[in-house]
């Protein structure tokens, strides 16, 4: 039986003239952390979507590998509910039953030698029973420490090689990849001894998600905006990643990874990449990642002795969020009453070459933020002179009294997924009267459709051979350079333990934040 129970197939309009749905060659996909919390939420879920969607190969089997021993019908169990709970499709008993049939367990113990060999012949018999053909997916869905180790079982274990050259292994490895450069680096060569690069997918979710995807086709597949995408016309960029939630039972994690590690070396350092980046000549993986990586070396190293000056960490207190009373970070589970550890972060970045060089990057991005929104700003330069009576520019740049408004585009990742573009209108009257106003692309309204999780666009990339979104090692490297220099530099200079909490909860973090901007005579605006 296949896995694939067929709903109508939504069409994706974005996805047109870019790539032609196509179907992966058998395989089976096993997931390490089969009883984690990414796989009930997000893994599974997805998976399933794509069956729905008629978008896997005949005879695509998941195999949860983890410690805790399950029969198959436990797991296909806890994967139904998860599934009923966070899938986007509603499930059905026969669509289940067909599903099910594709899911299987394995109990693995990394501690041993041959802790793999239960995996391995799961793996076998699904090859015989549904046709998979030794084609495997693994994804490692597990805490950073233990990443090293299933690659190197999985290496002696002698499950690394594709079956033939038509077929394939790969490997999913879940951020965060590393905790610096130089773990980053020690654990890209890990890998690299029971893996070729060209196997190894590191997964940034947000480049699944379609508003980031879209900013490919926004920027390269319009004329207008590329003029005009430039130190010439653009004085700065913004691009702001918050969250209303808190830690959310997630403190051990969080404590030992803070929101630099957590969002800006990956979701954020993306963002940059793919707002500042050069046109690719092709959407091949290799043109796109070279494109980015350009970009990433491009950005002025933060001396460790400026990371005061340029970055600003902050932690939030108690407060209100979305109408509710929280607590601080310091008060939640798993959190160290003293912890000095940031939820909240914001860098100003120089990007040194001739498309940008005097046009900073100011990024930000912390938890208990009033809303949720995830945004890229791009702030214009005033016109150079009004003829209206109001100023223009001071020769400084900087906004003088009475100005007439800069053009703004704003990119909204999510949520509200859409473009806004705002610019100057007359405001009807007898008088020249100027305001602003905002022309608006929403996904919702022009699309009619509801866009695919991340997750399921880069499942099935993999699946595909496509690595376009995802990370490349040098790539994951740049990212590291940059924000090690800025953990070494808060190393040594570390806040006193009063020093935080320095904003509440349901605030646009720390003054200082403000102040960061207020500097170069500009401000943040409010998503
Ligand atoms: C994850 C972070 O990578 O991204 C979380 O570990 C964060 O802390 C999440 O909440 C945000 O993802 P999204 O898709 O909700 O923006």
């Amino acid at each position: 039986m296949e896995v694939g129970v067929r709903a109508t197939a939504q069409a994706n309009p974005l996805r047109e003239g870019l790539r032609l749905e196509r179907t992966p060659q058998p395989c089976a996909l096993a997931i390490f952390g089969a009883t984690g919390d990414l796989t009930k939420r997000k893994l599974m879920p997805a998976v399933y979507a794509l069956a729905v969607q008629g978008l896997l190969p005949n005879g695509f089997t998941v195999v949860g590998a983890g410690r805790t021993p399950l029969t198959d019908e436990e797991f296909r169990a806890a994967m139904r509910e998860a599934v009923e709970r966070f899938g986007r499709f509603p499930v059905s008993d026969t669509q289940w039953a067909a599903f099910a049939e594709g899911v299987r367990y394995a109990g693995v113990d990394l501690n041993d030698a041959e802790g793999l060999a239960p995996l391995r012949t799961v793996l076998e018999e699904v090859d015989l029973e549904r046709g998979t053909m030794g084609n495997r997916v693994y994804y490692l869905s597990i805490p950073p420490s233990g990443i090293a180790m299933v690659a190197r079982r999985l290496g002696e274990a002698g499950m690394t090689r594709p079956p033939g050259p038509e077929g394939f292994v790969r490997l999913i490895v879940e951020k965060p990849f590393g905790r610096d450069l130089t773990s980053a680096r020690t654990l890209n060569e890990e890998l690299h001894r029971d893996f070729d690069e060209h196997q190894i997918y590191r997964i940034d979710h947000y480049l699944g998600k379609e508003t980031v995807q879209n900013l490919h086709v926004f920027r390269f597949a319009n004329g207008i905006f590329e003029p005009v995408w430039n130190r010439q016309y653009i004085d700065h960029v913004q691009i702001t990643v918050a969250e209303s939630i808190g830690v959310e039972g997630r403190g051990g994690y969080y404590e030992e990874s803070g929101a630099l590690r957590d969002i800006v070396q990956n979701h954020i350092m993306q963002l940059v990449a793919l707002i500042g980046m050069e046109a690719p000549a092709d959407f091949q993986p290799e043109t796109v990642r070279d494109e980015k990586v350009k970009l990433l070396r491009a950005i002025r190293p933060i001396h460790p002795d400026d990371a005061l000056e340029m970055t600003v960490r902050g932690q939030y207190g108690s407060g209100w969020a979305e109408g509710d009373q929280v607590p601080g970070y310091r008060e939640e589970p798993g959190v160290s009453p003293t912890s000095l550890r940031e939820t909240f972060v914001a860098i100003k970045l120089d990007i040194d070459n001739w498309r940008w060089a005097g046009t900073p990057f100011y990024l930000r991005t912390g938890k208990r933020m009033p809303r949720r929104a995830t945004e890229v700003a791009i702030q214009f330069r005033r016109v150079p002179h009004s003829p209206f009576g109001g100023q223009a520019a001071t020769p400084s740049g900087t906004p003088a009294a009475g100005s007439i408004d800069p053009n703004l585009l704003v990119v909204r990742i999510q949520p509200d997924e859409g473009i806004t573009l705002r610019f100057n209108a007359k405001v009807p009257g007898q008088a020249m009267r100027i305001r602003t106003v905002n022309m608006d692309f929403l996904y919702g309204s022009s699309f009619l459709t509801q866009s695919p999780e991340a997750y399921e666009r880069l499942l099935l990339d993999c699946m595909l051979g496509d690595a376009t979104l995802f990370a490349r090692e040098d790539e994951v490297e740049e990212a590291w350079r940059l924000c090690t220099a800025i953990l070494d530099g808060w190393r040594a200079h570390p806040p006193q333990v009063d020093e935080f909490p320095n904003h509440e909860a349901g605030t646009w973090g720390p003054q200082a934040a403000h102040d960061l901007l207020a500097r170069d005579g500009r401000a943040w605006r409010r998503p």
